[in-house]
């Protein structure tokens, strides 16, 4: 048996089209565009990659973006003034700051000085308290573009069991928060796993859904794999030219009922969200003013 394929390409491209919508009228009614600005520090390619891909993004779906490059010897002072600047510049609805930061920035002070309500990447503290507590302003993007692919996929996730590996701050965790919470698209039961769980393969067989967010390229063999499972996969892993997710679809995608592949997976589902939350940080300064 052979997965069906869930294609991030696709859906995101969807998205993105009833997103121009949306901002096409907000701009009509409001005469404001929603602009991104995107902050690059250091040259490190695959992060050029990635904010450029955004900057594009925004450009083919009717938002403005301005994007912000410093050199790798940029200090935490000159950073911050960036951001407040940022902050205070009312033609600016979201603030971007590309990770991961040279070392001699402390990331932690750098994403907790980005005001809450330019913060679309979800990352400062209020917004995540507020994902917990169940009434979220921004949802992450990677674990949002998950989600919505869940549910595209007409995958059933209220009572499944999700399994993910993985507990960063910038997918295992929030998407553990989100999976959780009453409400379409979640209702799970979550399991997280990371480095220090013993007998992964026991857990990861369980899973009805699993989420391998780990960075270790083709992690996932199909013995961890309960026959049937949906995997999502959200590694994007450079293993010399070719470009592998944290599964090792050949043998994976023999065992699952659905997979997401890489590249054409999660990755275009987390740019479509950062759009969308660029355009409802512009509604929320817009109504605030
Ligand atoms: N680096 C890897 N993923 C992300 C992300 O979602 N946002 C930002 N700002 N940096 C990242």
């Amino acid at each position: 048996m052979s997965a069906i394929i869930i294609s991030g390409t696709a859906v995101a491209k969807q998205l993105r089209a009833e997103l121009a919508l949306e901002v096409a009228t907000f701009r009509e009614s409001t005469g404001v565009t929603p602009h991104l600005a995107a902050v690059l520090v250091g040259d490190d390619p695959a992060s050029a990659v990635y904010v450029r891909n955004k900057s594009k993004a925004c450009e083919t779906t009717g938002l403005n973006s301005t994007l912000h490059r410093l050199s790798a010897e940029t200090t935490q002072e000159q950073l911050l003034a960036l951001v407040t600047e940022l902050n205070l510049d009312p033609a600016v609805h979201g603030i971007l700051v590309q990770l991961p930061l040279p070392r001699q920035i402390n990331s932690q002070v750098i994403l907790d000085s980005i005001t809450p309500l330019k913060d679309v990447d979800a990352f400062h503290p209020e917004n995540v308290g507020l994902i917990a507590q169940g009434r979220p302003r921004f949802l992450p993007c990677t674990p949002h573009g998950v989600q919505y692919l869940l549910a595209a996929s007409q995958t059933q996730v209220s009572g499944a069991h999700v399994v993910i590996l993985g507990r960063s701050d910038i997918v295992g965790k929030p998407l553990a928060l989100m999976l959780l919470q009453k409400g379409p698209a979640a209702n799970a039961t979550v399991t997280v796993c990371h480095s220090q769980t013993r007998n992964l393969a026991e857990i990861t067989r369980q899973a009805d859904i699993l989420v391998a967010a780990i960075g270790v390229p083709e992690f996932v063999k199909g013995d961890m794999v309960r026959p049937g499972a949906v995997v999502m996969d959200v590694g994007i892993n450079r293993v010399g030219e070719k470009l592998v997710g944290d599964v090792d679809f050949a043998e994976v995608s023999q065992i699952a009922s659905a997979i997401t592949p890489v590249p054409g997976g999660v990755g275009p589902m987390t740019i479509a969200m950062l759009l969308k939350n660029t355009l409802t940080a512009a509604r929320l300064l817009t109504e605030s003013l």
